[in-house]
């Protein structure tokens, strides 16, 4: 099985150039001018873009939350991604307090193997750190190739953790040369917000936004970055939305700490104002919510001064008729919003077209630095002799319409219902395979596989 890509114009996250690729079994065989190989399939890329394929480090498929399951399932979900150039996928598992990580890992294995069309990992979401948590942690990372432990420090109840299994969660996956990564919202000062909302009958979706100030962020932020300074620990935040929590990983930067970042494409691009529709609020309600303007400046700032190194999209879907069950209370709302199949072309669009980031910055967040953050650079992120053949040919002329009656996410409404998008998506190949052409599948449900990730890397 072989593919030759002419004349494409190859955007990795640091060139720009005139090529040839060469694709031999899963691989990058060959990469050059006028490359004179025999190949079973010739695509000529005239006129388009390759680069390498999307990886979203921050997706929920199939997940048990707020009583229901999140609407995309491993197979929905993965195929959605692909449509969207996105080939990988980085999923959560939520320990159950009170049970161990392992089990956690079953269930979550036996609703993900087998069901696939992207390639898929996972980090383990540490919601109940005790004594034997701990001899689990390094299992994960020598073993099941899980070197991510998630945390969080709201949903308290179900979720979340107190700074004691903070700091010593910490200290062992510093040990055995993990990464901790965190939802940091302040979750107690949100519950007592929420309480006092709902007993003043103050119950629309605008309420939720009002429960959640930026403060609640930017506290519980500058909290996990004092605790992973104090304990060494690489340390990640994810969906980051807001200014004051930005500005604290700022501050950390001049004690020379590194601190990654993570935002999602929805805090770019949209903002708090949806919240006063009401009921439809509910398409948005998302935890942290929407901010204001001026915190969408910092984040394409802190995409351009390197404080920000990922954009994702925590695609969490739920069908209207979930989100009804919150249409009389909005804390029964279910958190999240489907976005997996549009984080590439919208950040192209509104970033790279609108000349808000460039090229191989957008290559750079959207796939390279994911790869390297997580631990499977040089395999997948870049366009290289020897990498997995993940690769988008993206027609940046195609002008399209985002809508529900066009997509491929298992959910009966766009939270971008109409958008205007410059560029598409138009072949998308996985480990050498065709997987989507001109928006038809072309692989079988099965063929993404797991990935057994490493260390991060020290390069981002
Ligand atoms: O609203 C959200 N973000 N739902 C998914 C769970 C989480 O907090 O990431
Ligand atoms: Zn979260
Ligand atoms: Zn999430």
């Amino acid at each position: 099985m072989s593919i030759l890509i002419k004349n494409a114009r190859v955007i990795t996250a640091s060139d720009d150039y005139q090529a040839d690729i060469f694709i031999k079994g899963e691989r990058i065989e060959a990469i050059g001018n006028n490359l004179d190989v025999q190949a079973g399939q010739t695509i000529d890329a005239a006129d388009k873009v390759v680069f390498p394929g999307g990886i979203d480090p921050h997706v929920h498929l199939d997940m048990p939350f707020m009583g229901t399951y999140s609407s995309d399932s491993y197979e929905t979900g993965t195929r959605a991604a692909l449509h969207g150039g996105t080939t990988m996928v980085i999923d959560f598992i939520l320990q159950t307090q009170g049970k161990s990580l392992h089990h956690a890992l079953e269930a979550w294995r036996g609703r993900s193997d087998g069901n696939c069309y992207g390639d898929y990992s996972f980090h383990m979401a540490v919601t109940d750190f005790n004594e034997d948590t701990r001899k689990e942690v390094g299992q994960l990372v020598e073993k099941e190739g899980i070197t991510s432990f998630k945390t969080f420090m709201a949903y308290k109840g179900a979720l979340m953790i107190d700074d004691g299994q903070m700091v010593g969660l910490m200290q062992e996956v510093k040990e055995r040369g993990g990464m901790v990564t965190v939802h940091a919202t302040n979750g107690d000062m949100i519950d007592s917000l929420i309480a006092q909302h709902r007993a003043a009958g103050k119950l629309s979706p605008l309420y939720h936004w009002l429960s959640q100030p930026e403060v609640t962020e930017s506290e519980a932020s500058g909290r996990f970055v004092d605790m992973a300074h104090y304990t060494g620990v690489p340390a990640y935040i994810v969906h980051l939305t807001c200014e004051g929590a930005l500005n604290q990983v700022r501050e950390a930067t001049s004690r020379n700490q590194k601190v990654f970042v993570e935002t999602c494409i929805q805090y770019l691009l949209l903002d708090a104002s949806l919240y006063e529709k009401d009921p439809e609020g509910a398409k948005w309600v998302m935890s942290p919510p929407l901010r204001q303007k001026k915190d969408q400046e910092a984040l394409w700032a802190g995409l351009n001064q390197g404080l920000v190194q990922i954009v994702a999209t925590d695609h969490c879907p739920f069908k209207w008729e979930q989100k009804l069950m919150g249409k009389d209370d909005f804390s029964k709302i279910p958190n999240g919003h489907p976005a997996i199949e549009h984080r590439m072309e919208l950040l192209w669009s509104e970033g790279v077209e609108k000349g808000r980031i460039s090229a191989n910055k957008y290559v750079e967040v959207t796939s390279t630095n994911p790869a390297k953050i997580f631990g499977m650079y040089p395999r997948k992120g870049c366009i290289a002799v020897g990498s997995d053949a993940d690769l988008v040919i993206f027609d940046p002329y195609h002008q399209h319409k985002l809508s529900a009656s066009s997509h491929h996410m298992n959910v009966d409404y766009s939270a971008y219902e109409g958008w205007e998008v410059q560029g598409k998506c138009e072949t998308v190949i996985l480990r050498g395979k065709v997987a989507i052409d001109k928006g038809e599948v072309k692989i079988e449900k099965g063929y993404g596989q797991f990935v057994r990730r490493g260390k991060a890397s020290k390069v981002v």
